[in-house]
């Protein structure tokens, strides 16, 4: 499809970019290293650069004023009608994430919104530590253990489980194995079937059987859990029972069955991999700091002095709180975003036509050098900085790992919660060490894996 002839009220302008007429080298590059591919094009470039990503018109943007105007500013020129989120409905069917209809999309924020208010999520802290303290135990048994753990798959199962039991509450206990076993076998489904969508997914292969099989096990369950919870009526304080209580405010309309059933999926997908992601991230640059893993233990220390931490702490805890945000920055797991042009719009001075697919990369945002002083150095005091080398960058909206505008991740404060409580209670009791011989090394993909999944060494404190 060449770019639209619709005309437009912008004297056209395009960004310069590859010529369009190669779209199999686009296509390739995409389908084998999509980040490197982007980078290449924005340093051939520039910051906005027009090329072709398969059958469709796309533009590359690496200016923050840019991704703020498609994000917030004019954020009702564009929507995520896009191929990615559509291959994704027949798993996570009209959930945040997928429904791809603005207004639809809008009343459902609106019903969810309540239940991601802060008074809610704090009553969570017990949960994360639990869990935490339940892996601790593993491990205490395990040894120090002289073989690497992949400790990207170690916080996703940690992740999961915290997620599943805020999400459905105690009772769910006896669901908790089978149903993250399945969901972890349909996210690894799925992350090759984006790469290969080939058969479709309604042709029985011995793979689309298991898929559907899981799918159904774990339908089930939700659904069972949704009856179950509409038959106890009894006070309860997790986020299935926030959503059966949620009411449209203005027609009081709760959500029906099937709107419950999506959501709950969509807050499990998008929440577990992102946060386990970005912790696999922070042990990796701690293990590679030693002095700022030392300024760490002296604030636990300081603060906690060896008893488990609570959602009130989160504050007594800055130190950790900059080395987040600071790993959030260098490993943003959400590292590639983008939107469709539901009309014609400018943006940089370049005209953007109707249809037109827009892609950034908060990796590259966030690693941008007009914007961050060393932007591949990881120093957690950059706010220490003067002001004119730091705060330009946060203001302009440089640091979006959470997204912004209306789609901003509604999760924010329950992941900052969940990984500030997490690595309280993990770096009390141990040190992680990289594998001898181990090179971190990202793997892009939905979200920024490590690989091998970055295997590192524990040792007791
Ligand atoms: C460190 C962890 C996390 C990161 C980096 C992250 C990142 C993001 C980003 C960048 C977006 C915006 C996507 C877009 O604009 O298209 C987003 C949306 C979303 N996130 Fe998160 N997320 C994290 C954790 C969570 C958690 C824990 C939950 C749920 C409990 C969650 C649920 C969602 C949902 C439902 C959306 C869709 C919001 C909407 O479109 O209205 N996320 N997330």
């Amino acid at each position: 499809m060449p770019f639209s002839s619709t005309p437009s009220p912008y004297r056209c302008k395009l960004p310069p970019g590859p010529s369009a007429f190669q779209p199999w080298k686009s296509n390739f590059a995409v389908q084998h290293d999509l980040l490197f591919f982007l980078n290449t094009l924005i340093q051939t470039y520039g910051d906005t650069v027009r090329f072709q990503l398969a059958l469709w018109p796309a533009y590359l943007l690496n200016r923050p004023e840019d991704v703020k105007r498609v994000l917030q500013t004019n954020s009702h020129k564009y929507d995520k009608d896009v191929l990615f989120f559509r291959m994704l409905r027949p798993w996570l069917g009209n959930g945040l994430v997928t429904n791809l209809e603005p207004a639809s999309w809008l009343r459902q924020r609106r019903l969810l919104q309540p239940a991601f208010h802060k008074s809610y999520i704090a009553a969570f802290d017990t949960i994360m530590t639990t869990e935490t303290v339940g892996m601790l135990q593993c491990w205490d048994v395990d040894g120090e253990g002289s073989r690497p753990l992949p400790l990207l798959h170690e916080m996703q199962r940690l992740t999961l489980r915290i997620a599943s039991r805020t999400l459905f509450g105690s009772d769910f206990s006896q669901h908790l194995d089978p149903f993250n076993q399945a969901l972890i076998e349909v996210n690894e489904f799925f992350l090759s079937y984006l790469r290969f969508p080939f058969p479709p997914l309604r042709f029985p292969t011995p793979r689309h059987k298991r898929f559907w099989r899981a799918k159904r096990f774990m339908d089930s369950v939700i659904y069972e859990m949704i009856a179950h919870q509409r038959q106890t009526h009894e006070e309860r304080k997790d986020l299935l029972s926030l959503l059966l209580q949620a009411k449209d405010e203005e027609t009081g309309e709760p959500m029906n069955q099937q709107q419950v059933h999506d959501e709950a999926l969509t807050l499990l997908a998008a929440g577990y991999e992102t946060t386990a992601t970005v912790l696999t991230w922070f042990w990796c640059l701690l293990a590679q700091h030693p002095q700022v893993e030392e300024r760490l233990h002296k604030e636990l220390d300081d603060v906690l002095a060896g008893r488990l931490p609570t959602g009130a702490d989160l504050l007594r805890l800055p130190y950790l709180r900059l080395i987040l945000e600071e790993t959030l920055r260098l490993y943003p797991s959400g590292w590639l975003e983008m939107r469709k042009a539901r009309e014609a719009d400018e943006l940089g001075g370049y005209t953007v036509p109707k249809n037109t697919i827009l892609i950034w990369s908060p990796y590259l945002l966030h690693r941008h050098p007009d914007f961050w002083v060393q932007p591949e150095r990881f120093d957690p005091e950059r706010i220490n900085l003067p002001t004119s080398l730091y705060q330009q960058a946060r203001e302009a909206d440089t640091w979006i790992p959470f997204g912004n505008g209306p789609h901003r991740c509604i999760g924010q404060h329950f992941a900052m919660m969940e990984m500030t409580l997490l690595v309280a209670t993990i770096a009390q009791r141990y040190r992680l060490l990289l594998a001898p011989g181990y090179r971190p090394e990202i793997e892009p993909f939905i979200t920024l894996g490590a690989r091998q999944g970055l295997p590192m060494l524990r040792q007791r404190r």
